[in-house]
């Protein structure tokens, strides 16, 4: 089954095609900014300019034409209703004009989908790390359950704001990531962990007043709070591998494109004979790809929605849905 999917929850444009479980395009474009954070509408101004771009590369690399789709899949929660409506907008189009059907995706799910149809991971423990969410995800009795996360903000959230603070812009994930590499001190932060969940909002401001004093560098600042942050989410993690019994991890999420947390998060697998997959980087950052794969399982499982019914849903969680393709 040839799937086109659709993905624009947030700065990311994405439109991939799969054939079941084969991914032959996966194109997206980014709305980023050299000042300050991302602005909803200005976010999805851009998604309307780069659509038909997109679809169009999409097509051509997949060497697929429009008539070749049999099924239209597309993030239909949770994020930015701005940018959702626009790749909804899309999705619908053309499940009317090519006579398609439709699938909505949750874009969580998803992230832990791509694991499964693209590694040897059979059923992970995911840690989903990027800009709006931090969860630990896994399946358990016909939903995916979220046994922890963040009390606050997205652990790319916060790195963002840290970055957006130093003004170097967004994202600012792998600018962080690149000073750290040349921090030698490690400076005590905030370490959050209540139970299962972490939170992060204190650790910003700690880091913010450091910075004022003048006493310390970007470069120690950085390093310091990627090891403090890696730790808080790899704690949580093992003892959702622990509480669950289940020996995988996956990572997922543009944060999870960090080669520090990746080493971190390997580290603990090992110490407990349990495996870490980590996929490539256009897999973890916002993409297509997952949702078109998510889409042909569930559709084949029964999903299909109607373009009437095709509402986009800012606030689904994660366990708001039933898995029935598992
Ligand atoms: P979601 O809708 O799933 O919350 P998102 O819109 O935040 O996703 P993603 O592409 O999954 O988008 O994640 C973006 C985040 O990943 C940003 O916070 C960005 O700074 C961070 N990021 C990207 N690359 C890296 C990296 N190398 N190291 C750390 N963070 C990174
Ligand atoms: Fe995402």
């Amino acid at each position: 089954m040839i799937c086109l999917g659709v993905e624009s929850t947030a700065h990311t444009f994405g439109i991939a095609i799969a054939n079941n479980n084969k991914v032959l395009s996966n194109e997206i474009k980014s709305f980023t900014t050299e000042h300050g954070g991302i602005v909803p509408n200005l976010a999805a101004k851009h998604h309307v300019e780069v659509c038909d771009q997109v679809l169009k590369s999409a097509l051509k690399r997949a060497n697929v034409k429009l008539g070749d789709i049999q099924l239209i899949a597309f993030s239909i929660s949770p994020g930015l209703g701005h940018t959702l409506r626009i790749g909804a907008m899309m999705a619908r189009t053309l499940s009317i004009l090519l006579k398609k059907p439709l699938v909505g995706v949750n874009h969580c799910i998803a992230h832990l989908e791509v694991g499964r149809a693209l590694t040897k991971a059979k059923d992970p423990v995911l840690l989903y790390v990027s800009g709006a969410n931090t969860q630990i995800i896994a399946y358990e009795a016909g939903k995916y359950r979220i046994f922890g996360e963040t009390l606050d903000q997205g652990v790319g959230n916060l790195i963002d704001s840290f970055a957006r603070f130093l003004d170097l812009g967004f994202p600012g994930g792998p600018k962080i990531a690149e000073l750290a590499k040349h921090g030698k001190k490690l400076i005590e932060l905030p370490y959050s962990v209540k139970g299962m969940d972490v939170s992060f909002g204190g650790l910003l401001t700690n880091l913010k007043q450091k910075y004022i004093t003048g006493k310390f560098t970007k470069e120690d600042l950085c390093y310091s709070m990627q090891e403090h942050i890696f730790a808080m989410l790899v704690e949580v993690s093992e003892r959702a591998m622990a509480h669950t019994g289940k020996q995988e991890l996956l990572l997922g999420g543009g944060v999870a494109c960090n080669t520090r947390l990746q080493e971190m998060a390997k580290q603990m697998c090992k110490e407990r004979g349990a495996r870490c997959y980590v996929l490539p980087n256009e897999f973890n950052v916002d993409n297509a790809a997952m949702i078109a794969l998510t889409g042909v399982q569930m559709f084949n499982a029964g999903s299909e929605i109607k373009v009437e019914k095709s509402e986009i849903k800012p606030y689904e969680r994660t366990d708001d849905v039933n898995v029935i393709w598992r």
